[in-house]
């Protein structure tokens, strides 16, 4: 997209964070905008903490369609939305809001279906057996919620246990608890998991693994929500031991879908040249 095809008649969206110049969703939705030959355009906008509602009120009278929120605003957004959708209701977070036509902030959260629609884009049925959550910030909320919600038996382990046990009391589903484990004992317990997430940031910028695999099942599928090497040490080690990994990156692009479709009227695809041209350097 060229500065120069915007008219009046552009769609417009983007992402509202503090910094956002590291997002690669500028990249990826314009990229979509293109291959769709949809007259739209998805800015970065660098909104400083204490400034959502303000942003937002200005975004609407502007005309936007929507945008995307990220660190440190989407609490904020949650607070800020006039409609919450069911799995932002689980987040307590939204990342992806819509200025209605109905004049009301509608919000949602993606991660979690965008982490389902990964696993099951590579292939991997997600409501395959039990699953081991490393890590209790915001992404693990979002996946606990999702995997719970596809009645998976859901594992945490967190370095600070008060975090994984306040995480777990507030997921509380009569039927289907998610159970708290040592942080200590997370390799021992990968013997009984089909499916391992990486939410912690271990992995990113350095060598160090969040976990062994010495005792993890044979069928067991590793994944990491760290997308920046696209293949992390945890990855790079489960695939030399012969395990079935799927990358962090997609959970990204198939997040990015709902809000795209939100916005612009298509349900975008998420092929493997959309990978490399998404991490790719701009
Ligand atoms: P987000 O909301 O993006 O998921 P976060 O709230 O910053 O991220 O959480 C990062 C996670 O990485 C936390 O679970 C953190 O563990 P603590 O709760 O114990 O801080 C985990 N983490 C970060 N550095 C770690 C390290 N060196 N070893 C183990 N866990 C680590």
């Amino acid at each position: 997209m060229s500065i120069t095809t915007l008219t009046g008649r552009t769609r417009l969206a983007g992402v509202v964070g503090w910094p956002v110049s590291h997002s690669r969703s500028p990249r990826l939705h314009n990229e979509w905008l293109r291959r769709y030959g949809i007259d739209g355009a998805y800015l970065p906008l660098p909104v400083a903490p204490g400034q959502l509602g303000t942003a937002l009120r200005g975004l609407r009278a502007a005309g936007f369609a929507g945008v995307n929120v990220t660190i440190p605003h989407k609490q904020e957004a949650f607070a800020l939305s006039d409609v919450l959708s069911p799995a932002a209701r689980r987040c307590g977070a939204v990342n992806t809001l819509v200025f209605g036509p109905d004049g009301l902030l509608h919000g949602d959260n993606s991660d979690g279906q965008g982490f389902l629609d990964s696993l099951r884009a590579a292939g991997v049925d997600p409501a395959a057996g039990p699953a081991l959550l490393l890590g209790a910030g915001g992404a693990a909320r979002a996946i606990a919620a999702s995997l719970q919600a596809e009645g998976v038996a859901v594992h945490l382990a967190n370095r600070t246990r008060d975090r994984a046990d306040a995480l777990a009391a507030s997921l509380t589903d009569g039927c289907n608890p998610v159970r708290v484990l040592d942080w200590a004992s997370r390799d021992i317990a990968l013997g009984e998991q089909s499916l391992l997430v990486n939410t912690t940031s271990l992995g990113m910028g350095d060598a160090a693994l969040p976990c062994s695999l010495d005792h993890a099942a044979p069928g067991l599928v590793v994944t990491d929500i760290v997308y920046a090497p696209r293949v992390t040490p945890l990855l790079s080690l489960a695939r030399a031991g012969g395990l079935v990994t799927v990358e962090g990156l997609g959970m990204l692009l198939h997040q990015a879908r709902i809000g795209f479709a939100a916005w612009f009227g298509v349900d975008p695809a998420v092929d493997a040249s959309l990978f490399d041209f998404v991490s790719a350097d701009p």
